[in-house]
């Protein structure tokens, strides 16, 4: 209880939601399939600041099996909770691309006031996204992006940008290290979610740095922790030499230190990269601290900037900017103790 406490309080702190610590706000429902529609819900003919007008957002969750997508909902919830009017029904895709569209399609069918969606990949969401928006449901994208243009507008942080500090980060400390050549393998997130491509992408121009950088091995291992053990096991198997691990999400770099024990590889001697920094007890920035990943970056989840875009939407009538791009943070052994307590996190 002890954990999941000091869990809920770090992740509604997790980018400035840190005033309802403590208020225990809720998921009022978990998929959109079971969610029924409220009776204060009404077409959006409702008055622009209508004190006390209810409005019932869906959001729709990609997977809420990973930590960083839970702290995301608790965030929405923190910040909805903060506004009476407002009620967030989430649904959870579990990784599901056709149950995504589902609960999508039942959040158009119960005429939700607006949409919020993180969509697990690109391609097979962008035409029930753009079917909600054309129903006059306004759309807020979240941190994985879908195709064209038909939503109202996307938040998220600049994840071609956070590979390419990576890579940066990974050019110095080899060189720093004087490996030449450089090994490295890459554990990629699901191929057709956008932070895998720009991730990989963003890297690869940071390594461009040193030309000793090479990457030896590349591989899916769908953003999965579990999946990440089986996939980094059989890279180091393959690969007798390899000085740095860049994975695309912290679970996945942590996958990849336990392997590293099971492969009898000497881990004070490899650089292990990771991406998403949780302020949590099982979080990277805590891991950082302890010596496990040597470096990580602050991928923010957005959530609180959904519920404050969707009130501007909603209540003032405005029409925000088509994308919002959330500030990162490198995260190292030098600075990880100050952005844990900064982030809310308990030392
Ligand atoms: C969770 C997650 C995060 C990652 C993000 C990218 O599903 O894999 O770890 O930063 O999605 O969309």
């Amino acid at each position: 209880l002890n954990v999941q406490r000091r869990y809920l309080a770090a992740t509604i702190a997790f980018f400035g939601a840190a005033a309802l610590v403590g208020c225990g706000p809720k998921e009022t429902t978990d998929g959109g399939g079971t969610a029924s529609p409220g009776p204060a819900t009404s077409p959006a003919a409702g008055s622009a600041d209508s004190g006390g007008k209810k409005f019932i957002i869906g959001m729709s969750q990609a997977n809420k099996g990973e930590p960083w997508r839970q702290a995301m909902n608790d965030q929405i919830a923190a910040a909805a909770a903060k506004h009476p009017n407002l009620e967030v029904k989430f649904a959870d895709a579990a990784q599901n691309n056709t149950k995504q569209v589902q609960d999508v399609e039942t959040f158009i069918q119960q005429k939700v006031d607006l949409l919020i969606i993180s969509p697990n990949e690109a391609a097979p969401l962008t035409d029930v996204v753009a079917k909600a928006y054309d129903a006059g449901i306004p759309v807020i994208v979240l941190d994985r992006k879908v195709n064209g243009e038909k939503y109202t507008m996307w938040i998220g942080a600049d994840n071609k940008k956070i590979g390419e500090r990576a890579g940066k980060y990974v050019a110095d400390w080899c060189k720093k290290n004087n490996k030449k050549p450089c090994r490295v393998i890459e554990l990629r997130g699901l191929e057709g979610s956008t932070p895998a491509k720009e991730r990989g992408d963003g890297f690869r121009e940071g390594i461009k740095a040193n030309p000793d950088v090479q990457i030896v091995a590349s591989q899916n291992a769908d953003w999965l922790r579990e999946k990440a053990i089986s996939v980094s096991n059989s890279m180091y198997q393959a690969n007798p030499n390899v000085d740095v691990v860049y994975a695309h999400n912290d679970p996945m770099t942590e996958a990849a230190v336990i392997s590293a024990d099971t492969a009898g590889r000497d881990k004070s001697k490899i650089l292990f990269v990771g991406i998403d920094a949780l302020p949590t007890p099982d979080g990277g920035i805590r891991s950082v601290m302890d010596g496990r990943i040597g470096v990580t970056y602050v991928y923010p989840t957005g959530g609180e900037q959904a519920i404050e875009n969707a009130l501007r939407i909603l209540e003032k009538k405005e029409k925000p900017e088509k994308s919002l791009v959330l500030e990162t943070e490198e995260v190292t052994k030098a600075n990880a103790e100050s952005l844990l307590t900064k982030y809310g996190g308990k030392k």
